[in-house]
């Protein structure tokens, strides 16, 4: 018997399970298999380097399943910001109707969307942007936690207590997000009221991520302990892979009278971080990843890994139903 949700119903899925945005990583051959796999695959826009490119990127998907997929746009603070309206326009040109929004002033894009009868997921960290984005007619909020590969936000609130404020204040569906990996990880999110997951790291280490397979070795040798936050003290806070030169730049954030963007520029460089994935060596740059390492244990297919999901958290909410017993029974 399938799971259903509010999520399942939105989108038109059979495993309440979201693959998030990811950069370098959320690529068609990812996207179409979790979507193929019965979840939400998600395109990651900015990864492809231009609109043009990112509608090129769309084709190929819908080559590869004949099922819904989403896109991700991440607004990022940046001094000459790409073209968020050009991929935007462009993704909604070509048919997708399902859109991941993440990082500041989603305003805008969500209007936009809204406007196109597009479904919007907002990806925020604090229960403040949830109301916010909730305002601005989103369907549905992603709400992650401190325990999430990239970016926690500032509050560091976990999980636990963030869905269950979710659950206190807002009004539209959410899906739970930051270290989810397995069915007991989605049993525990629907019983905080969420009405599916969405996952990353857990995504990165399957058959068909295009990440060099010596990283997903890495990610299965990995435990909960081997990330670290870099930019605390620039306040964009990501949560990342722990290397040596995660490392020296949190030393280099430490340091007497702090650290400005240009003094770890060369150091955190995104090309050093994508030559991680096409080289193979986890130690040549920044690369993102979650504390849900510690619970990932191999490298299936998608398709395994959504079926694996659902049959566990079927599994567990069946067993919690069986705690609860007829009063007299206890006697
Ligand atoms: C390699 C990688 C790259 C990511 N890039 C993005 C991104 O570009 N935009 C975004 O909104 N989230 C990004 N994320 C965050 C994920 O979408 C998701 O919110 C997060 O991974 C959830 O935590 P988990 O890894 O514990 O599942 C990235 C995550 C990973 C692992």
């Amino acid at each position: 018997m399938p799971l259903e949700t509010k999520l399942t119903k939105l989108l038109g899925i059979r495993v309440p399970v979201v693959q998030g945005g990811m950069q370098w990583v959320g690529v068609p051959q990812l996207a179409a298999a979790v979507s193929n796999a019965g979840g939400l695959g998600v395109l990651t826009a900015l990864t492809q380097p231009s609109p043009a490119a990112l509608r090129d990127a769309i084709r190929e998907t819908r080559k590869l399943t004949k099922n819904q997929f989403g896109v991700n746009i991440t607004l990022l603070p940046s001094i000459n910001p790409p073209d968020y309206e050009g991929y935007a326009r462009v993704a909604v040109e070509e048919g997708v109707r399902i859109f991941e929004t993440a990082g500041n002033n989603p305003g805008p894009l969500i209007k936009f969307f809204k406007s196109k009868g597009c479904i919007v997921i907002h990806k925020c960290t604090t229960i403040r942007h949830a109301k916010s984005a909730e305002r601005l007619g989103v369907d549905c909020l992603s709400i992650d936690g401190f325990e999430c590969a990239g970016h926690p936000g500032e509050e560091d609130i976990g999980g636990l207590v963030l869905l269950a404020r979710a659950a206190e204040e807002l009004k539209v569906p959410y899906i739970a997000s930051g270290g989810f990996a397995d069915g007991r990880g989605l049993a525990s999110a629907l019983a905080l009221g969420a009405c599916g997951v969405n996952m990353g790291t857990r995504f990165m280490c399957t058959v068909e991520s295009p990440i060099h397979q010596n990283i997903k070795e890495k990610i299965v040798a990995s435990t909960e302990r081997d990330t670290v936050h870099i930019f605390r003290t620039l306040h964009n806070t990501a949560r990342v892979f722990k290397n040596a030169i995660s490392q020296q730049v949190v030393e280099i954030e430490r340091r007497p009278g702090g650290a400005k963007f240009e003094d770890v520029r060369e150091l955190v460089s995104g090309q050093r971080g994508r030559e991680v994935y096409t080289r193979g060596d986890p130690d040549y740059g920044i690369w993102t990843a979650g504390i849900v390492m510690g619970l990932i244990k191999d490298i299936p297919t998608c398709e395994e890994l959504l079926r694996r999901i659902e049959r566990e958290a079927e599994e567990v909410i069946g067993g919690m139903s069986a705690l609860v017993v007829p009063a007299k029974a206890k006697l």
